[in-house]
């Protein structure tokens, strides 16, 4: 425990003299070589006059060691850099009144005015996601930084009564790239409820951001899935438990509400998506889909469509019938 605390405290004090001394944004968004050529500008070539030169460009730009700034303002923070550098070139070929030591300080200035009106980095929003708009870059060691939050959302619990509608929403708090995001829904089926990618397979065709059961049954329960995606790669992942409550309608029996389900599907409820329900065409189609409960659907379909078949010629005779 000792040696471990006492490593610690040696990188800590590391990371202090470095951060001190050695990167600041000066560091980032200037070269060796320019901040050389710019001192042989103003002080010539010796050496001694060399050291003291840098050692001054450091010292103006001190304040901006530990500075943070938007990600997406780094390159125009470069060019302000790169500006600053020919201005400095500029004073140094005329030199005049002006030290070298003034004309660092002055520029610095300057450039914490810039700075200070920068865009800022947006904040991280828990509890999830990969969130661009809040990287940020750090000038103590020339690197970015995004939020520390993990891929995967918490679970939310839906509580839906038999028969009602469940609406999935895969919104975040977060703001989203603005191009190129695309959602794709996973299903985990038999009422679980978990995070664990490998109860999911993929609900094809569902591509928005919102999705629907309507009704829902207490066969639908179980965990739906979520993925934003930017580009291919992954921003999010939102789950949703649909816990299904409610006695059953006393007067049908299973069959009947299963039927009834049936014949509201229309093509609207469709595009919400709903794949693992075969649609009566799906079900004569597919040859595996006809497993001993949609056989008896079929078998119910078929019946209801002779009984009207019945009806219809018997009232045909009688309508002859009554005309003779
Ligand atoms: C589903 O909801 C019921 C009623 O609120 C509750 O008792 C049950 O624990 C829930 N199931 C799960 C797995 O959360």
């Amino acid at each position: 425990m000792g040696l471990v605390a006492l490593v610690g405290s040696f990188v800590l004090l590391l990371l202090l003299i470095f951060r001190a001394s050695t990167w600041a944004c000066l560091f980032c968004f200037t070269t060796h070589e320019e901040r050389l050529s710019l001192c042989r500008m103003f002080v010539g070539s010796e050496d001694s006059k060399i050291r003291k030169c840098r050692d001054a460009l450091t010292d103006a730009f001190e304040g901006f060691s530990d500075m943070e700034i938007n990600y997406d303002e780094r390159s125009h923070l470069h060019d302000e850099f790169t500006q600053m550098t020919v201005f400095l070139q500029e004073v140094a070929a005329v030199q005049g009144e002006w030290s070298f030591w003034k004309a660092f300080t002055s520029a610095a200035a300057k450039l914490k005015r810039t700075i200070e009106h920068l865009k800022k980095a947006q904040d991280c929003i828990p509890p999830c996601g990969v969130q661009e708009a809040a990287r940020r870059f750090h000038c103590w060691g020339c690197f970015s930084t995004i939020c520390d939050l993990p891929l995967d959302c918490p679970v939310q619990d839906m509580l839906v009564n038999r028969g009602d509608q469940a609406l999935f929403s895969c919104i975040v708090a977060f703001q989203l790239p603005e191009s190129e995001v695309t959602y794709s829904w996973k299903y985990a089926g038999g009422g679980v409820r978990t995070q664990d990618v490998s109860y999911f397979r993929d609900l094809p065709g569902s591509h928005g951001y919102l999705a629907r059961i309507r009704p829902v049954q207490p066969r639908h329960s179980g965990t739906f899935s979520c993925v934003i995606l930017h580009d291919q790669r992954p921003l999010a992942r939102l789950y949703f438990y649909l816990n299904v409550t409610g006695p059953p309608p006393p007067e049908e029996t299973e069959l009947q509400v299963t039927f009834r389900e049936v014949m509201r599907w229309t093509p609207r409820e469709a595009e919400m998506i709903q794949p693992w329900r075969p649609s009566l065409g799906e079900l004569l189609t597919r040859p595996q889909a006809l497993t001993p409960g949609n056989l008896l659907l079929l078998a119910a379909a078929a019946a209801l469509g002779s009984a009207s078949v019945t009806v219809l010629v018997w009232l045909l005779i009688r309508w002859y019938l009554s005309g003779n």
